[in-house]
Order: structure tokens, then C-alpha cells, then sequence
């Protein structure tokens, strides 16, 4: 976290869901650090205290206490992307407290349960509906309820978030709702950039490979790190600046000529 000179988002006001920890933590702060004012969503706003290792790295703060440390103005609002009228309330009160909006990421969703549950032909039906809703609906919710503020003003970016598992099938099966429903979200985002385009709206989706934050450091230990890393052309677990490097060119007028993609960020990973 650091005070920069390059100030590309100066007045700009932009929103990170799943903020309170992880990845999105490091795309809030990224933002706030190019010069935007940033509004944090997230169903806990202390989701980082689940987890040792995002506790001790974020000093024991909250993302909007990072935030506020950077001089940027900012508000912290607990809601659930499962729940339409929660995030459509949420990017309300966004617009109401910092006076427009300009960024939105849908950074909120994840897997749930095992590598079996989640198998293509075992997974329950209360199994796909967790992780569909998470995933797929909440972020269509966001972009519904976000497009109505940013529309009209001519210009704006909107980046959703897959996985590599959204285009790369794991081996033997696993993950396959979770797959399921990233996938949903890349074909919904190519859609939602035509339909802004022409009001000056970007939109782009990122497919993050084996990220190391403080939750899965410790899963991909279990499951055997050089094993993994095998995998990884690079050789090395991606970290959450990696992805917000790539959020930083598709934000600012770096990317201004790209939309409807999807930009792997997974180190040339093979499932
Ligand atoms: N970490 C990785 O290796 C990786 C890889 C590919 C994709 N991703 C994607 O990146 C995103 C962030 O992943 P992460 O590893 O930082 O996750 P994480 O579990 O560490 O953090 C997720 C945050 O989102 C919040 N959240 C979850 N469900 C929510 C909901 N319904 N409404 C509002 N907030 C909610 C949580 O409280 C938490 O603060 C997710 O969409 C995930 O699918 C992560």
C-alpha cells in the first residue's frame, strides 16, 4: 500500500464487492492508490479476521481503514450479492454517500464444499444453488444495479471476476458448479459489453489461476504446493496485486480500447 504520484483515477468513485478480504482487498486498495474514492461491500466488512494470515496483513485494519489511510474518501456497507434488493440498496447508498460512480468490480463469489460434492453428477441441488447464486446471480445483480448510475455519464469501467476453472475443467471433475457458473459470468460480460459500449462503458472480465491469499495459501499446502506449482508455467502462486496489476490496465486508459475480454491472470496455468 503506497502513496503514488500517477493519479489516473483522481475524482472518480468506484466499488469493489467481497472487499473485506483477499483479492479484493488488493483491488480496493489498488483503485484508492491510483486516486479513486472507494466504496467497500462486503456481507462481513471484517472477513479478514476469519483468517490469521489476512489479519496480519492488513495489520489488524479494515479495507475501508486502508482506505481512509491513503487520504481517499470512502464508505463500508455490509450486503449480500445473493439478495438483489441487499447490493441494489448497497451501490444506492454508494452513489448517495460519495456522489457518483464510475468503477464497479464484482469481486464477491467462491467455491463451497469439496472436490466431491461439487463433482458434475453428485453435485445437490442446494449445492448448485449456493454456488450459482454467489457466483453468477450475485454478479449479475451488481452490474444491473451499478449500470443504472454509470450510464449516462459516458464513461465507466465494469470488470467481473471468473476463475480458471471457468474455462479449464479440473481433473476427474471437481468444481464443476463453480466452473459452471464462471463460465455464466465470461458469457454474461461479453453480452453487458455491447449492450454499454455505446455510452462509453467498458467491460471486462478477469479469470484469476492459483492465487495465494491468507485462505488458500494453507489449501494449496494440503493439497501439495509443488504438485500444483507443476501446473504453473511461471512456477509460482499468483498473488493479489498480481490481479490488481491487471485490473489497473483495464481501468485506466490503458485499456480504454478493450472490452467484451477475458484476461487470464493464472501464470499460463493447465488444470
Ligand atoms: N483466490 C484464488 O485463487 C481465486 C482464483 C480464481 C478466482 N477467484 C475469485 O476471486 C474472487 C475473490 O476470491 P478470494 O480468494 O479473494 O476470496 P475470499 O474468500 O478470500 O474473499 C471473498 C470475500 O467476499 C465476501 N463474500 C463472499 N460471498 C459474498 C456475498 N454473497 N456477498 C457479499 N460478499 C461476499 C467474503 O465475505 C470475503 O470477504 C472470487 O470471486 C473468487 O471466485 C479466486
Amino acid at each position: 500500500m503506497s502513496e503514488r504520484s500517477y493519479q489516473p483515477l483522481a475524482g472518480k468513485v468506484a466499488v469493489v464487492t467481497g472487499a473485506a478480504r483477499g483479492i479484493g482487498r488488493a483491488y480496493a486498495i489498488r483503485l484508492a492508490e491510483l486516486g479513486a474514492d472507494v466504496a467497500v461491500v462486503d456481507r462481513n466488512l471484517r472477513s479478514f479476521t476469519e483468517v490469521a494470515a489476512e489479519e496480519e496483513a492488513a495489520g489488524g485494519r479494515s479495507t475501508d481503514e486502508l482506505i481512509v489511510a491513503l487520504g481517499r474518501r470512502t464508505v463500508g456497507l455490509t450486503a449480500d450479492v445473493t439478495d438483489p434488493d441487499s447490493i441494489g440498496a448497497a451501490i444506492n447508498e454508494v452513489v448517495a454517500a460519495l456522489g457518483h460512480l464510475e468503477i464497479v468490480v464484482c469481486n464477491a463469489g467462491g467455491g463451497s464444499g469439496s472436490m466431491t460434492d461439487s463433482l458434475p453428477s453428485h453435485a445437490t441441488a442446494q449445492h448448485v444453488e449456493t454456488v450459482v447464486q454467489r457466483n453468477l446471480v450475485g454478479t449479475i445483480s451488481t452490474c444491473r444495479a451499478a449500470a443504472r448510475h454509470i450510464r449516462g455519464q459516458g464513461w465507466g469501467r465494469i470488470v467481473t471476476v471468473s476463475s480458471m476453472a471457468g474455462n479449464m475443467p479440473f481433473r476427474g471433475g471437481g468444481y464443476s458448479i463453480y466452473g459452471a457458473a464462471k463460465a455464466g459470468i465470461e458469457m454474461y460480460t461479453r453480452s453487458l459489453a455491447q449492450e454499454l459500449g455505446p455510452h462509453g462503458i467498458t467491460v471486462n472480465c478477469l479469470a484469476p489461476g492459483y492465487i495465494a491469499t491468507g485462505r488458500l495459501s494453507v489449501m494449496f499446502d494440503n493439497l501439495g504446493s509443488d504438485d500444483l506449482l507443476e501446473s504453473v508455467a511461471l512456477r509460482r502462486f499468483g498473488t493479489p496485486d498480481d490481479c490488481a496489476g491487471a485490473l489497473e490496465f483495464l481501468v485506466t486508459d490503458l485499456g480504454a480500447y478493450v472490452t467484451g475480454t477475458v484476461i487470464p491472470v493464472d501464470g499460463g496455468s493447465m488444470t
